[in-house]
């Protein structure tokens, strides 16, 4: 494995689980981005959203993954749904890793994200509504910026794992 594994999809395509999988399988380090900002920080994303914005959030957003792709060492990185949102940070993700899009459908990520309260965007009016939206906005954003697209549908997720490994394996031979 050459370059780092980095995943792009909206809120619940399961960018951490499957992230965290495919870094037991590679063994190597797994990095979230939404973490490593509260690690960072102290704070909870949805604290951060209320003292700073949206905007304040991209910044550092911005910042972590800069870091976490200059690191030398590969690694697998599971971005926040908005990584895809700044020019920058698609350029720098695009450079440094092997980017793939976990594209999931409204509905099953509406399903999966219902109950959560750590999503400040889904917070207010209607989530499925919201999810909708950014489905549209984002989804041309995913597209250009990844190198690969992985349907996830209900498929459980070390099947979405094993066509991870068989993309990087398939890509690693013809290097
Ligand atoms: C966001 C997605 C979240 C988190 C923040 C904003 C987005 O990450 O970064 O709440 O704009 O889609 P997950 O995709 O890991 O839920």
């Amino acid at each position: 494995m050459g370059k780092h594994i980095i995943l792009i999809g909206l809120m619940g395509a399961g960018k951490t689980t499957v992230g965290k999988m495919l870094a037991k399988s590679f063994e190597c380090p797994f990095y979230d981005s939404d973490h490593e900002i509260e690690k960072k920080t102290g704070v909870s994303i949805p604290h951060i959203f209320e003292v700073e914005g949206e905007e304040g959030f991209r910044k550092r957003e911005s910042q972590i993954i800069e870091e976490l792709c200059l690191l030398p060492a590969p690694v697998i990185l599971a971005t926040g749904g908005g990584a895809v949102i700044k020019p920058e940070n698609r350029v720098l993700m695009q450079q440094y890793g092997t980017v793939i899009y976990l594209r999931a459908t409204v509905h099953d990520l509406w399903l999966r994200t219902r109950n959560d309260r750590n999503r400040p965007l889904l917070q207010q009016g209607n989530a499925r509504q919201t999810l909708e939206k950014l489905y549209r906005q984002r989804s041309p954003m995913y597209e250009a910026t990844a190198h690969h697209v992985v349907n996830t549908g209900s498929a459980p997720a070390n099947h979405i794992v094993r066509t991870i490994e068989d993309i990087i394996s398939a890509q690693t031979s013809s290097e």
